[in-house]
């Protein structure tokens, strides 16, 4: 199966096939107000892979410092008053620990190798007190993805499954975004995580499970082992 992830579609495309026009036009829906629950007052905070700033921009509103990574200067520059660095996350060197590590966007379902780079990353730039946390796709999307409604449309925004091929532990699943004219697709693969096998993918990257955020185990902490 080939795990490349493709993306088409009008403006720049990221390396991972995101569409930058896209996730411009992308509301948030609840991520910083989990994030912010779950940390302390006025933690700094550091995103790894925070495409337009779409998370950290209410995250600083709320009273955080923030600062976000991206390969992508095309995302970075959807974010012009944040303080940001355009680097691949797995070669990131900040010489410097924040409160908090986000990995959002299922990025920690990526490809064994590259998850644990992320985790490497993480952990390295995550105080010996400090909170990560994630967003994953839970356990339970990946049997569902194949079965659910092929076309969904919430707030403008018109999403048709074109492809979700389960082949354990992999979903390889291409997603077409309509807006308006503008249509985009995104291909993608990613790995799923049983609940059991989180506690040691964690623990590989030195960290240890911490606490679930919301009941369909999309979002949780973990803390320096
Ligand atoms: C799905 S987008 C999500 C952006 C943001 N977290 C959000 O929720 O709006 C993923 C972002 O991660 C970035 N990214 C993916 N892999 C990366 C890597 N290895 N190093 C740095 N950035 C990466 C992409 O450029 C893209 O902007």
């Amino acid at each position: 199966m080939d795990d490349n992830p493709v993306g088409t579609g009008p403006g720049a495309i990221t390396n991972d096939g995101c569409a930058v026009e896209f996730y411009a036009l992308l509301p948030t829906v609840g991520e910083p107000e989990i994030v912010h629950a779950a940390v302390p007052p006025g933690a700094s905070i550091l995103e790894l892979g925070c495409g337009t700033g779409r998370i950290l921009r209410p995250l600083a509103a709320l009273g955080h410092e923030v600062i976000g990574i991206d390969h992508s200067q095309d995302m970075l520059a959807h974010s012009p008053g944040l303080q940001t660095v355009c680097s691949p996350i797995q070669s990131l060197e900040l010489d410097r620990a924040f409160d908090v590590v986000l990995l959002a966007s299922q990025m920690i379902n990526s490809d064994p190798a590259t998850r644990q780079d992320f985790l490497a990353t993480v952990r390295r730039h995550l105080r010996d007190d400090g909170i990560a946390v994630f967003q994953q796709s839970p356990p339970s999307w990946f049997e569902k993805l194949e079965h659910a409604e092929p076309v969904r449309e919430t707030a403008g925004i018109r999403r048709v499954i074109r492809l979700a091929r389960w082949e354990p532990p992999r979903m390889r699943a291409e997603i077409e975004y309509q807006v308006g004219e503008k249509t985009w697709t995104h291909a993608w693969t990613s790995y799923q995580i049983t609940d059991e096998a989180m506690v040691d993918v964690l623990a590989a990257g030195g960290l240890r499970f911490g606490d679930w955020l919301t009941a369909d185990h999309t979002w949780f902490t973990a803390y320096p082992a």
